[in-house]
């Protein structure tokens, strides 16, 4: 995803208002939806030939490598909710795939210095994502592998039609490349020069025989081989750490799902090295010491307590989270009653400064590029999916002769010890750089539940905002009864503790502005920036299937 949130909000929310109210059309079977309509169109032509929602999920991530490399990657890492309908009523069978990335065994804590970019190759993290995606499908795919792999190597080789949202990203970026990330420029400039157009054709013919190599030998073809030569050389050429036994014992791990009861529907979400599920439950067990629907959606009471609930939750985690090998979680964390004791501390109409909060630890900086896939197949097999390579276009190091992006994860570590400072440095020692460590993560792939039904599935990229919007769209299907399209295009908010302000999308705009000025009465600095890209599935009580694309930036639903 391309956030630039501030210049983008009073474009977006005029189109918002004026189309939050449409009718789609819902789908009986099947759906999926991602950020780029050539990827959904892969995921579903996998389950019309028999695939399930992992054999669809991994196809569609595959072609997102190829079609979004803003975000979608062979070399980045995510976590993926997989929900199959066997396992009874409570998907006792559910799993979370964790492929985040790992510090190599070469890093260390001071390995950065405070101001150090982690546009480089030693920002990079070992690669999780080909990993995540054998094991998912070891475990669940029914379609062989390379026959998922193929639509994004034909995609590679044969070239496909740049979105808009490609054309404009590129457009922006490649001028900064020139210099600093010749590899970049060279790959994705347009062959006969000039600025990329909607549906101007790109191939990627390195990239395409990286996939072959893994469409022939699976993960081993990523980790070992002619890949993994040509990513270790260029570590070496540019002083990077990853080295050929870091690729080699990378492992992708199987978690069971944080489980979030919330107004009698069950949230099944990605536990630590994600913050995304023990966000999700401290803000939607604030939420839950309310009333249900209390005003308005939007009315100021709602927004400041709502803002409230965040701040306590981001506290919550810049104290505690990081890699459970590492830093274990405090079971207490999860328990209805540690959210409702948060919540008493919440004052009705009143900002409760940050830094009351026991707050000299504030956060650190995140990037702009991840993104979130949808997909439920006819048997109601869920399977909720976000990737990334942290900032937009990760590292912006694409490997020489590999044609792939290489991750900037690294940044998502607390990267210098015991330095902390307001403007969003975290120091404690939860989310420090340690050797096979993975560093952090906000991303939030959830797959919601009720009677031994799917009933949602959706996810954001975002940085620290992720777990925010997720919860926010989460509310508005669970308690505000919203269809999936009202559900996504309902302006978000966002509160991280630190800083000590609120984002709200379209905060300036006619509409939104008394809003503003009341949560500014109630002690509340207030900031404009648009927020996320949530694309939802959401079944409703008929088990008619709504699939909503976020329109905030772009992306496609499609289904039967
Ligand atoms: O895993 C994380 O939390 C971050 N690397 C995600 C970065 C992100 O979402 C940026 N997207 N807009």
């Amino acid at each position: 995803m391309i956030c630039s949130p501030i210049l983008v909000a009073h474009l977006v929310f005029p189109l918002l208002l004026s189309q939050s109210s449409e009718t789609q059309r819902p789908y009986a079977k099947r759906a999926v939806v991602s950020v780029s309509r050539p990827a959904s169109e892969v995921g579903i032509r996998i389950l019309r030939e028999g695939g399930n929602a992992v054999d669809a999920a991994i196809a569609t991530a595959f072609a997102l490598a190829v079609t979004h490399p803003q975000a979608g990657n062979i070399a980045g890492g995510g976590f993926m909710v997989v929900a199959p309908p066997e396992g009874g009523p409570g998907f006792q069978n559910a799993k979370v795939v964790d492929f985040r990335e790992t510090a190599p065994a070469k890093a260390t804590a001071t390995m950065f210095e405070p101001k150090e970019s982690v546009r480089t190759t030693k920002g990079v993290g070992v690669p999780g994502t080909v990993a995540g995606l054998e094991l998912a499908h070891k475990r669940w795919g029914k379609l062989p592998w390379a026959r998922l792999v193929e639509p994004a190597v034909t995609l590679a080789r044969n070239g496909f039609p740049v979105e808009k949202s490609l054309a404009a990203s590129l457009n922006k970026v490649l001028p900064e490349t020139v210099k600093a990330h010749p590899e970049f420029h060279k790959v994705f400039s347009k062959p006969a020069g000039g600025e990329w157009k909607t549906n101007d054709e790109l191939k990627l013919p390195e990239l395409a025989s990286a996939l072959e190599a893994i469409r022939e030998r699976g993960a081993a073809g990523f980790y070992t081989g002619k890949v993994a030569d040509l990513l270790v050389a260029e570590m070496e050429r540019t002083g990077g750490l990853i080295s050929r036994e870091d690729l080699a014992n990378y492992r992708a791990e199987l978690r069971d799902p944080i489980r979030v009861k919330f107004r009698g529907y069950e949230i099944l979400a990605a536990p630590p090295p994600s913050s995304g599920g023990v966000c999700l439950s401290l803000i939607l067990g604030m939420l839950e010491t309310r009333p249900a629907r209390k005003g308005d959606r939007l009315d100021p009471d709602n927004i400041h307590f709502l803002a409230e609930t965040m701040r306590r939750a981001y506290r919550e985690r810049a104290r505690w989270l990081g890699d459970p090998a590492f830093a274990p979680l405090p079971p207490e964390l999860l328990t209805p009653s540690f959210a409702a004791k948060l919540a008493s501390t919440i004052q009705r109409d009143r900002a409760t400064p940050s830094g009351s909060l026991a707050g000299d630890i504030p956060l650190a900086a995140e990037g702009d590029s991840t993104t979130h896939l949808s997909v439920l197949d006819e048997s109601g097999f869920a399977v909720s999916m976000t990737t990334t390579l942290e900032e937009t276009y990760g590292s912006r190091v694409v490997v020489p002769g590999g044609g792939f992006l290489l991750n900037n994860e690294m940044g998502d570590f607390n990267r210098v010890p015991g330095r902390t400072d307001i403007s969003g440095n975290i120091g404690t020692p939860a989310n420090l750089v340690a050797p096979g460590k993975r560093m952090l993560s906000s991303q939030c792939p959830v797959v919601v539940i009720r009677d031994g039904k799917v009933r949602a599935i959706t996810g954001s990229p975002g940085g620290r905002t992720i777990p925010n919007t997720v919860a926010q769209v989460l509310w508005n299907l669970l308690e505000w009864d919203m269809g999936a399209r009202q559900a996504v295009d309902t302006p978000r908010i966002h509160h991280q503790w630190f800083p000590d302000q609120i984002r709200l999308e379209g905060a300036t705009s006619r509409q939104r502005i008394n809003l503003t000025r009341e949560l500014m009465k109630r002690g509340h600095k207030v900031v404009n920036a648009t927020q996320g890209d949530a694309h939802t599935i959401w079944v409703d009580a008929n088990g008619k299937i709504w699939a909503a694309a976020d329109r905030r930036i772009e992306g496609a639903a499609s289904g039967e």
